[in-house]
């Protein structure tokens, strides 16, 4: 097919984009949507789209959408790939970036998915959106929906999300619904009421669209370095993420865009790591953990739904996947802070976190181009650090009370006023 079509990623049976379906209707497992390479190599014209402003509406012509009147954009996408010269320093990397995702309108690498997964909701005609999620995926429904206009409706482990996120959900004005469960059960609730209800529109990262928008963190990093990189290292809960820029690379490799594809890392942490068990073990299935348990609550995730898609990213990239410990994570949150500027949210820190280790047991060398995305911002989840972090000192409102603490030597200052201004 020379267009945009479903295909199943199990039994490879086809159906066109104006079918609503999430998964295949043949086997009942995860769809991709295909890119129509052929036709867009020739029909793209990759340095004048160059020129546009950077941003996930700027690959436009590889997205699937049909009706570019309808799009939902908050202005998503055009992060800032950081450049890391000290924490690299320290760890003996010279080519270390960040992709700061918290720069996106809701703070998270969501908003990608989401304006090409709301627009899409509009296109089918739907009225309402509903979404299970461990915190950012339901903000970033919230606040797209809202601008939309649809009802939201979204699932969320009680008790276990950050409350940034929360707080951005209400705001939103969406419908919350904290079940007394993890976010493995609230995705499976949330697909049996889609599947009884054709009328609510599944936006969870199962929904290929989201992936689509997802995509274009792969093709603005090359377009950021004029290049691939060697190693490109992502936290991963429910997997879509890592999926998503795998499938980005593979098309700008396709597309003749890049010379090479990266070797993909995932990170886990270690309460809730499926993906990285199975890649220890060489397997090609996963075994869900049944209670996940991590302080990067965003990532708390025992069952991820495109779990195949993760390990054949892993897989074919002939990458990896490793965990990290909520110790780790919080010690990298800190140390990018304080080296680089950069306040991410735990999940966002585990890359970061795995870097030491990758470099200590040599699979990262001084000259590779390395990536961590940051995938959310550090705001997201104040409590982690005001609970963490010792509290600051108070002190008397007062010059010397400052000077005391800050160990400036007493003297007799005698405040003169320069004599040229008299
Ligand atoms: N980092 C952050 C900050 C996230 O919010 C998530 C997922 C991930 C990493 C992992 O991405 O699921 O595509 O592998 N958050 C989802 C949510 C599950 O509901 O917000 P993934």
């Amino acid at each position: 097919m020379n267009e945009f079509h479903f295909s199943c990623i199990e039994c490879g049976a086809t159906f066109p984009l104006s079918e609503n379906i999430y998964s295949c209707p043949k086997c009942g497992d995860l769809l991709q949507i295909e890119v129509p390479i052929g036709e867009l190599k020739d029909a793209v014209d990759f340095k004048i789209l160059r020129r546009l402003p950077l941003s996930v509406w700027r690959y436009a012509p590889l997205l699937p959408i049909i009706d570019h009147s309808k799009i939902i954009t908050l202005h998503e996408g055009g992060t800032g790939l950081h450049h890391c010269r000290r924490l690299g320093s320290l760890l003996g990397l010279e080519h270390l970036y960040v992709k700061n995702e918290g720069e996106n309108p809701t703070g998270s690498f969501k908003d990608r998915g989401m304006t090409v997964g709301i627009t899409r909701a509009l296109e089918v005609g739907a009225r309402s959106v509903i979404c299970a999620s461990t915190g950012n995926t339901a903000a970033s429904l919230a606040a797209y929906s809202a601008k939309a206009g649809l009802e939201t409706v979204v699932l969320i482990p009680s008790g276990k999300i950050a409350y940034g996120k929360l707080a951005q959900a209400i705001v939103y004005g969406a419908r919350i619904v904290q079940i007394k469960g993890n976010f493995d059960e609230a995705l499976k609730i949330v697909f049996e009421v889609c599947s009884r209800n054709r009328e609510i529109y599944l936006l969870n990262s199962v929904n290929p669209f989201r992936i689509e928008g997802q995509k274009t963190l792969a093709y603005e990093v090359c377009d950021q370095l004029n290049r691939q990189p060697d190693y490109f290292i992502i936290p991963v809960g429910n997997a879509g993420n890592i999926s998503a820029a795998w499938k980005g690379f593979t098309e700008y490799y396709n597309l003749g865009q890049i010379e090479a594809k990266p070797k993909m890392v995932g990170v886990q942490a270690e309460g809730a790591a499926p993906i990285a068990e199975a890649v220890a073990k060489k397997r090609l299935t996963i075994e869900p953990v049944k209670k996940p348990e991590t302080i990067a609550t965003a990532i708390r995730i025992g069952m991820p739904v495109s779990w195949k898609k993760a390990l054949r990213a892993i897989y074919e990239s002939e990458g990896t996947a490793l965990t990290v410990s909520d110790e780790e994570i919080l010690d990298a949150q800190s140390i990018l802070a304080r080296l680089e500027g950069l306040f991410v949210e735990p999940a966002s820190a585990a890359p970061i976190a795995a870097l030491k280790k990758l470099k200590e047991a040599d699979y990262l060398s001084r000259d590779d181009v390395v990536v961590c995305v940051a995938t959310g911002h550090g705001l997201k989840d104040p409590d982690i650090v005001t609970r963490l972090y010792e509290k600051p000192v108070e002190l008397e409102a007062d010059v010397s009370s400052i000077e005391r603490f800050l160990g400036l030597a007493k003297r007799e200052v005698a405040v003169e006023f320069p004599k040229t201004a008299c």
